[in-house]
């Protein structure tokens, strides 16, 4: 149980390659990274017993950025019949699971294996409870189970509070048929993997003010007003009438970059697809002089050098905040809706942390 498989959007392998390989050294773990390009997933191979463990103890699943599932353990052959005896024989060395996942790669090997997925679900899980390696406790490890093919699985553990939300990183949201634009489930998906469901009636309350940068024709903005919020929507391009039909929103035609609200607001989220310091800066704007709260930013990824770019420009954004002498919670994320683009996610903390 010494490998870390680590899923990801197809074409990250080499991002997420350099940034588990710099987790290992920095917590002395070590190991290599290994991804073959458009595989949607890579390795870190552990040379030292406990080694994968290490890693996932020493390191919040949050805090990774490219990788959107992980979990340790190894690869099993398994033969054409009675898979599922085999797969017990060798989970006689795991721990017993309080929940089992069935996974797949993102590629279109992975699309056509979740079918075989869904048949052997429940078989699998009777299988599992009966032998005892199963039980009803969401304290215990999740057992997930990554096929490779239907003769190749890697059989993987992850805490369920220290791995992803949902099943291969990917939530399943509904496109909302009122939405103008696809981008909306951008946003939809940045709230629930940045903020805890429990917190959303507080922090996505009705009546908080917003500014959308970039706003047209108006998805992100549509989530807001969905929350009953009142938007300052920034664009040259024009809104959806239905959008502007709710008296929730005012649009500007103004620049985002320049553009200041007259009183602080509590949400500024931002899709302007534009080089990504200059997305960035604006973070530093708006939360370094408390114009917002929260925000929502997008930043497009370079051509090269994708994850040091990204961590080069979050440490420049904290970095401001340092000198500021203020707290800001720093959270990036490829989300599953972002292609060539990671989202990130900043919220000011007073000075207890909260
Ligand atoms: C990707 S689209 C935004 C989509 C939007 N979030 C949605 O969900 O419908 C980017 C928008 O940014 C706008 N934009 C580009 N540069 C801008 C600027 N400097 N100031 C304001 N808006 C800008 C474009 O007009 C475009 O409508």
């Amino acid at each position: 149980m010494n490998t870390l498989l680590l899923h990801c959007r197809p074409g990250f392998e080499g991002e997420v390659c350099a940034e588990i390989a710099e987790h290992a050294a920095s917590l002395q773990v070590a190991g290599y990274a290994k991804g073959k390009a458009s595989s949607a997933c890579a390795e870190f191979v552990c040379t030292e017993e406990g080694g994968a463990q290490a890693l996932m103890r020493g390191v919040r699943f949050s805090q990774l950025i490219f990788p959107r599932q992980w979990a340790r353990g190894d690869y099993v052959q398994l033969p054409e019949t009675d898979r599922i005896s085999v797969l017990l024989e060798h989970l006689a060395a795991y721990p017993v699971c309080g929940s089992l996942w069935l996974e797949v790669l993102d590629t279109n090997d992975g699309k056509e294996l979740s079918n075989f997925c869904k048949k052997f679900e429940a078989p699998l899980l009777k299988a599992l409870r009966k032998a005892g390696r199963l039980v009803d406790d969401p304290s215990k490890p999740r057992l997930l189970l990554t096929f490779k093919s239907g003769r190749e699985v890697f059989l993987g553990l992850a805490e369920p509070d220290n791995s992803a939300f949902w099943p291969m990183g990917i939530p399943r949201l509904k496109f909302p048929r009122s939405a103008p634009s696809r981008s909306t489930l951008k946003l939809e998906e940045a709230w629930h993997q940045f903020i805890p469901r429990d917190q959303w009636d507080e922090r996505l309350a009705p009546a908080m003010t917003a500014v959308d940068l970039g706003a047209a024709p108006g998805g992100w903005t549509w989530q807001l007003v969905n929350r009953h919020m009142l938007v300052t929507a920034i664009d040259n391009g024009p809104m959806a009438e239905s959008l502007m039909e709710s008296g929730l929103v005012e649009h500007l035609q103004a620049d985002g970059f320049t553009f200041k609200p007259r009183k602080p607001v509590d949400w500024m989220v931002c899709d302007i697809v534009e080089k990504p310091a200059r997305n960035a800066a604006l973070l530093e704007t708006w939360l370094g002089e408390g114009l917002c709260r929260e925000a929502v930013v997008n930043l497009k990824l370079p051509m090269k050098q994708r994850y040091a770019e990204v961590k080069r420009l979050l440490a420049r954004i904290e970095e401001g905040f340092v000198a500021r002498g203020i707290r800001v919670s720093i959270a990036c994320k490829q989300l599953y809706h972002d292609r060539e683009e990671v989202t990130c996610h900043l919220r000011r903390l007073d000075k207890r942390g909260n």
